[in-house]
């Protein structure tokens, strides 16, 4: 198990190097082998990292833009935000596309038009845009700042304000690899504007 875990991350410290310069379709060819090599090679083993990264860029409902990212680190981020911390519940506004709404027993499609784009409002609280911005840091955060709002649940604007609603005393409980991972994902999914049309939970 530890060669096995050894291979995969020589294999995506590789795929992490490629330049920019590489032509796209070998860059995609890598990309899809480096993310057949996290699931087949672990595929049995439902209780490690890679396989949990491999449901991760499975249930992704976006397209992830893997360029220079560690794809088991996205993988695993995508899996936290997707199928354990709930994010999209508030971070999405609305949660699911026209016609694609599971409590109403339609088959479940996720609003990718502003997934995490923020929106959802709380009273006077409203959920912010966690999407990359122009530099491509997650809701304009670097790591640390996003890593000390997640803990203290204080606001990044450097307020001092405590962050409402926002469940960070759950969440911030998470490992520094695990709140890595969350953040690398962000730094994959789409960049889009602060969701146009925020609104109440429907
Ligand atoms: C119950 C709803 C809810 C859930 C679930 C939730 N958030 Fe939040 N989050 C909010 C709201 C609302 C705010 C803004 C609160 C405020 O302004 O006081 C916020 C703020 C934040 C902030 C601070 C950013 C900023 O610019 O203010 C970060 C970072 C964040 N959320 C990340 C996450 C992540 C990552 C997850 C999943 C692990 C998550 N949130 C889950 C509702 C939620």
């Amino acid at each position: 198990m530890d060669r096995r875990r050894g291979s995969i991350a020589k294999l995506i410290t590789k795929t992490g190097d490629i330049g920019m310069n590489m032509s796209r379709s070998v860059f995609w060819g890598l990309v899809v082998t480096a993310t057949l090599v996290v699931g087949v090679s672990q595929a049995d083993d439902g209780n490690s990292d890679a396989a949990r990264a491999r449901i991760g860029l499975s249930i992704a409902p976006v397209s992830l833009d893997l360029r220079h990212k560690n794809p088991l680190l996205v993988g695993l981020g995508s899996y936290i935000i997707n199928a354990q911390g709930s994010c999209n519940d508030c971070h999405t506004h609305p949660n699911f596309a026209p016609g694609g709404d599971p409590y109403l027993n339609q088959p479940e499609v996720i609003n990718s038009a502003t997934y995490l784009s923020g929106g959802r409002q709380f009273g006077p609280f409203t959920a912010p845009n966690l999407t990359p911005d122009a530099n491509g840091l997650p809701g304009g955060m670097t790591f640390a700042a996003f890593k000390n709002a997640m803990r203290t649940g204080k606001d990044p604007d450097g307020s001092g304000r405590t962050l409402q609603v926002m469940p960070w005393y759950v969440v911030g409980k998470m490992s520094d690899y695990d709140l890595r991972a969350i953040y690398e994902y962000l730094k994959a999914i789409p960049s889009l504007p602060d969701n146009p049309a925020p609104g109440p939970s429907p």
